[in-house]
C-alpha cells in the first residue's frame, strides 16, 4: 500500500528558459548534486539541425527535418560543430515544426521515466509540454545583454574575432523565434519558480535553485 508520507522515490526536475541564460551548466550541477541524470535536450535540436546542415538542407524544410529527427544520428550529439552559432540557429529553425517536436518527444520522456532516481532535463519546453508532471520546475533569465556576453565570453571574447553585437543580436533573434512560435512556445510553467541570474555568478544561481528544490523536497 502506498504511504502517503513516504518520500518520493524519484526527483524530476524540469529547468527552461532561454539562450545562453545559464541553464545547461546549472543543470549539470543540479543532477551532480542530487544523483540524477541529465539531458540537455537543446542538444537533440542542434543534431538534428547539423545533420541538415551537413547535407545541405535547408532548416525551414519541416518534411526533411522530421525524417532526420525520426532516425536521429546520436553520433552529432558528441560532434563539436553541435555548439556553434550557425548550429544554435538553424536548431531554433528546425524547432518550430511541430513534427520535428513530437519525434523527439518520447525520446525526452523515456530518458525521465527510465533514470533509476530521477533527471534533470533541460529546455524551453520541459515544464510545459515534456514533463508537466515534473517536481520542480525552474525557469532561468537573465538580461539579454548578460546573456549575449556569456556567449561572447565562451566563443573566445575579442580574440574570437566576432562581434559582441552579432553576438547580442542573434541572442534577441533566438529568443523571438523560440518564444513566438506556435507549437510548444518557451515560456514559464504555471507552477515554475522563476530564476533571474543577470546577477548571479553560478555559484550563486545554484545555492538559490538548491533551496528551492530543498523546500519541494521537504514540503
Ligand atoms: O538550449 P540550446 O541553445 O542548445 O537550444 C537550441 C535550440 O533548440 C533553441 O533555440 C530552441 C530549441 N529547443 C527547443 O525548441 N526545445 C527544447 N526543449 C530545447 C531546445
Amino acid at each position: 500500500m502506498n504511504d502517503p508520507n513516504s518520500k518520493k522515490d524519484k526527483l524530476v526536475i524540469a529547468i527552461d528558459g532561454p539562450a545562453a541564460a545559464g541553464k545547461g551548466t546549472l543543470a549539470r550541477r543540479i543532477a551532480q548534486h542530487y544523483g540524477l541524470r541529465f539531458l540537455d535536450t537543446g542538444a537533440l535540436y542542434r543534431a538534428v539541425a547539423l545533420a541538415m546542415l551537413q547535407q545541405g538542407l535547408d532548416p525551414d524544410d519541416a518534411e526533411a527535418a522530421a525524417q532526420m529527427a525520426r532516425n536521429l544520428d546520436i553520433t552529432l550529439l558528441e560532434d563539436p560543430a553541435l555548439r556553434e552559432l550557425t548550429t544554435g540557429e538553424a536548431a531554433s529553425k528546425v524547432a518550430r515544426h511541430p513534427s520535428v517536436r513530437a519525434a523527439l518527444l518520447d525520446f525526452q520522456r523515456c530518458f525521465a521515466a527510465n533514470a533509476p532516481t530521477g533527471a534533470v532535463l533541460d529546455g524551453r519546453d520541459i515544464g510545459t509540454v515534456v514533463l508537466p508532471e515534473a517536481d520542480v520546475k525552474l525557469f532561468i533569465t537573465a538580461s539579454a545583454e548578460v546573456r549575449a556576453r556569456r556567449r561572447w565570453l565562451e566563443l573566445g571574447g575579442e580574440a574570437s574575432g566576432v562581434p559582441f553585437e552579432e553576438v547580442l543580436q542573434q541572442v534577441l533573434e533566438r529568443d523571438a523565434r523560440d518564444a513566438e512560435r506556435s507549437t510548444a512556445p518557451m515560456k514559464p510553467a504555471a507552477d515554475a519558480h522563476l530564476l533571474d541570474t543577470t546577477e548571479l555568478d553560478i555559484d550563486a544561481a545554484f545555492q538559490a535553485a538548491r533551496r528551492i528544490i530543498d523546500a519541494r523536497l521537504n514540503s
